[in-house]
């Protein structure tokens, strides 16, 4: 594992966008594994500057997203398809076959589960994997308690994550109480993950991730098993870490996992 610590939310993103770039430069048809929510926003901005300043390639890329709100249409402004649309497929030239985002409405949800993670198989596996987590340890919607194992399902939201995401919708009602999510297994399979967080709200969270205990209760602790893992961090997030870490001053690219 290797915590990376920026000074700030926009520096943590500059790094995280720039990892992806070069892993792109490098493999034009990279299978990037997305994330929602505010922690990527900033990273998706700078990988759209790069798109339009720079000519940074998306033409052969394929993107899987790591879930989706059960019974949200991805018309609907609070679906994540919505959302990624928005937020970054609008604005890169990515190609529409290539985008894999779970159906919430799909009918058979346990067969819609396992084509998806049949299809992330034909792709060849996800080479680069983006992570936030959540106030209680959760990565993707494996909430505290998911098995380490677990693949693409459908899983309960917590009701911390509830409130937590209540702030999109108009009122705490309209948050579903199910999503589909990629598992833990499946995240753990990505060939690199980029776990981003900001802000002092996620210091315990972080803490516990990336020098407590491995456990179902924090799913994101799980990270500490995979071979090729960045921690990609504001100092807010990073306060309640007692390992000395490089800091701001060591190359991403160089790896000491
Ligand atoms: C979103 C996702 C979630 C979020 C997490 C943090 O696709 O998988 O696990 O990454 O809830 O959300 P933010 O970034 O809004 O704090």
């Amino acid at each position: 594992m290797l915590v990376i610590i920026k000074e700030n939310y926009d520096a943590m993103s500059n790094e995280a966008a720039q990892i992806v770039a070069d892993r792109l430069r490098r493999k034009p048809n990279l299978v990037l594994g997305l994330a929602t929510g505010t922690t990527p926003l900033g990273m998706y901005k700078v990988l759209i500057r790069l798109h339009k300043q720079e000519g940074l390639d998306f033409s052969k890329v394929t993107t899987f997203n790591l879930d989706e709100y059960v019974g949200l249409p991805p018309t609907h402004e609070q679906s994540y398809r919505y959302f990624m649309n928005v937020n970054l497929f609008n604005h890169i030239n990515i190609p529409e076959r290539n985008i894999y985002v779970l159906d919430g409405m799909a009918d058979d949800i346990d067969a819609h589960c396992d084509w998806f993670e049949q299809e992330i198989a034909k792709a060849g596996g996800v080479d680069v994997q983006i992570l936030g987590i959540g106030a209680n340890g959760h990565i993707a919607f494996n909430e505290p308690g998911s098995s380490l194992g677990s693949r693409t399902r459908v899983k309960t939201l917590t009701d911390t994550t509830r409130w937590d995401n209540a702030r999109f919708f108009e009122k705490k009602g309209e948050v579903p109480k199910y999503a589909l999510t990629m598992g833990v297994g499946s995240i753990m399979d990505a060939k690199e993950l980029l776990l981003l967080s900001s802000g002092k709200e996620k210091a315990d969270a972080i803490k516990a991730a990336a020098e407590g205990p491995i456990t179902a209760q924090v799913p994101a602790s799980v990270i500490q098993l995979h071979r090729k893992a960045y921690v990609i961090v504001d100092k807010e997030a990073a306060s309640k870490l007692s390992s000395s870490y490089p800091g701001t001053w060591r190359s991403s690219f160089t790896l000491e996992l």
